[in-house]
Order: C-alpha cells, then sequence, then structure tokens
C-alpha cells in the first residue's frame, strides 16, 4: 500500500496501522488505518532516535518545503523524517538522503520500496562528514541529523541551487553542538542564523466542582471552623459530629471540564538551527 494514494479497500498483505480501542463492555474496537508518515512515525521501528511531529512540522514550514521541492537528508537514521519530506515534495520534487551505517540504510531503502516511496527518495549508504554529498548545484533545501553538523555544511553549501536562495536546518541536542553549527553556518556565508526549540505541552482533562458564591462562601467557613476547633483542641467526638454535620449540609455540586497544563515543559528533544543561502552572483558564478 502507498503512503501517497489512498484506497477503498484494503487488499491481503498490504501495510496497515492497527489502532486498539478499549469500550465499555470491555471488548474493544481495532481499526486498520491506512497508513501516513505521522502514523508510522509512532510505529516505525526504532533503529536510531528519530524526529517527531512537532519538529516534523516546524522544519518542514522553515524550510519552506513545497511539492517539487529538491532536498537533501543526513542522517537517513530510520527514515521517520524521510516518510514526511517524501509526501511534503511529491509528486514532482525528490529527496537525496544519506547514510552511513550500512545496515540502517539497507533497512530503511526496504521500507521505502515497500510503501511506494522509491521514485521520490534516493538512499545512498555514505559519510558525509568524511565524502560530502557528490551533490552540487541541484537543492533547494538540506536538513541535517548528525552529530557533526559543522563537518557536513561545506559541502551543503555546494549542492545548493546556486543562483537561488535556499534554506537550511540542522537538528542538535546539545547547545554546544549548536555554537559550532552557526559558528560553521556564519563561517560558509550562510544569513538569517537563528535557533528554536520546539516543546510539546500536553493539556490534562480535569472534571473540578462548580461552587456557587454560597456554596463557596459556607465552604471557607467550614474550614475556619475546623481549623478554630482544633485550635481549641477538642476532643474528637466533637470532629467527628462538626465533620457529619458538614456533609449532611453539603450538596454534590455541577462539575465543569477543565484543561491543565504542566508548570514546567519537559521533553526537549534537540534545537532546531536554521539559515539560508544567498545566491552566488553571476559574476561568481563565472569565476568558479
Ligand atoms: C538521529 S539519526 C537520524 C534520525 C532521522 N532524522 C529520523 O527521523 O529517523 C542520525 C543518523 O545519522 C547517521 N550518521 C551519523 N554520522 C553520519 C555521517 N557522517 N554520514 C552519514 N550518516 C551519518 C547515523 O548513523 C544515524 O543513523
Amino acid at each position: 500500500m502507498s503512503f501517497l494514494r489512498y484506497k477503498t479497500h484494503i487488499e491481503e498483505g498490504e501495510l496497515v496501522i492497527a489502532y486498539l480501542m478499549p469500550s465499555h463492555n470491555g471488548r474493544g474496537f481495532m481499526y486498520l488505518l491506512h497508513p501516513t508518515p505521522e502514523l508510522w512515525t509512532h510505529v516505525v521501528p526504532h533503529r536510531t532516535q528519530i524526529l517527531y511531529a512537532a519538529d516534523i512540522s516546524y522544519i518542514t514550514t522553515y524550510l519552506d518545503l513545497k511539492p517539487g521541492s529538491v532536498v537533501l537528508e543526513s542522517g537517513t537514521g530510520s527514515g521517520s523524517f524521510s516518510h514526511s519530506l517524501a509526501r511534503t515534495i511529491a509528486p514532482n520534487g525528490h529527496l537525496y538522503t544519506f547514510e552511513f551505517h550500512e545496515e540502517r540504510a539497507k533497512a530503511v531503502k526496504q521500507d521505502f520500496e515497500e510503501h511506494g516511496l522509491s521514485d521520490l527518495i534516493t538512499i545512498e549508504c555514505r559519510d558525509v562528514c568524511k565524502n560530502g554529498f557528490g551533490v552540487t548545484d541541484l537543492v533547494h533545501a538540506v536538513f541535517l541529523d548528525l552529530p557533526a553538523p559543522w563537518e557536513a555544511i561545506p559541502a551543503a553549501k555546494e549542492a545548493f541551487k546556486q543562483k537561488r536562495i535556499g534554506k537550511i536546518s540542522c537538528f542538535s541536542p546539545c547547545i554546544e553542538q549548536v555554537q559550532r553549527t552557526c559558528a560553521s553556518l556564519n563561517e560558509n556565508g550562510f544569513v538569517e542564523i537563528k535557533m528554536y526549540e520546539c516543546l510539546m505541552r500536553e493539556h490534562e482533562i480535569k472534571t473540578i466542582p462548580i461552587y456557587t458564591v454560597t456554596d463557596a462562601v459556607n465552604k471557607i467557613k467550614l474550614q475556619q471552623d475546623k481549623k478554630r476547633k482544633r485550635k481549641e483542641d477538642r476532643d474528637e467526638q466533637d470532629n467527628a459530629n462538626a465533620d457529619s454535620q458538614v456533609s449532611k449540609s453539603k450538596q454534590d455540586p455541577p462539575n465543569l471540564y477543565v484543561s491543565k497544563t504542566p508548570n514546567e515543559v519537559k521533553g526537549h528533544t534537540s534545537y532546531l538551527t536554521f539559515a539560508t543561502f544567498l545566491p552566488v552572483l553571476e559574476e561568481q558564478f563565472l569565476t568558479k
């Protein structure tokens, strides 16, 4: 089954994503879903760390990717981002992706073939830091998810279409990597160098009781009473009596749904460094 074309019926042997849902009677449901890049990101065998939806969407937007874009990526890793890239640049764009780990390159190549993406993606097993990309004057955008992206930046510069503006993004978990990347981008003439961090914030849905003003005032009064009583060191029996009075006078208030967000946002994946490649001027181009 192709990730790019929908079908009305599933045929035997085709890839589907099984989604399980509990039901009230305890028997549950299973939905068989058409594979999409978002779903693949959830189920892809993790041969490496992978990119997730928040970073993927941010990078796709800032690299200005669209149908017809020609893109260079390294490392391919588990191919999570490559699947999204392929869908964005289809039907007439192309992705050149490079992975130096042989087994990983083979496995992800097989995924691309089985998912109907081979016409859009060329994968090569190559150490891009040592040997460059072997590509010149070809691509609109470059994405580097490598431990040392700065080593590949001079070669990435050569890969851009030399007469038009291009965009580069580097994905690095540590700030020291960002510093070295920025220095290299600057040395190689890239401009508009910016760094972002993309964090997901979950909203937890809770129910809270709605009190009328009278209810709230009574509640406060009761709490104050209890406090005073504790201070006066009344015996346990007195307290129990007071509590039973409280529960008798209390009516269950209606509930309100609210969403709660964590005070501290965890889940740092990586820093995203973006920069712009400026077109080479005509006279520079001729003297090359
Ligand atoms: C974190 S993974 C990339 C994950 C990928 N973005 C995804 O979403 O699935 C980084 C990959 O870069 C590869 N790599 C590291 N250095 C490389 C180099 N010099 N040339 C090519 N690939 C390299 C590693 O083998 C690894 O598979």
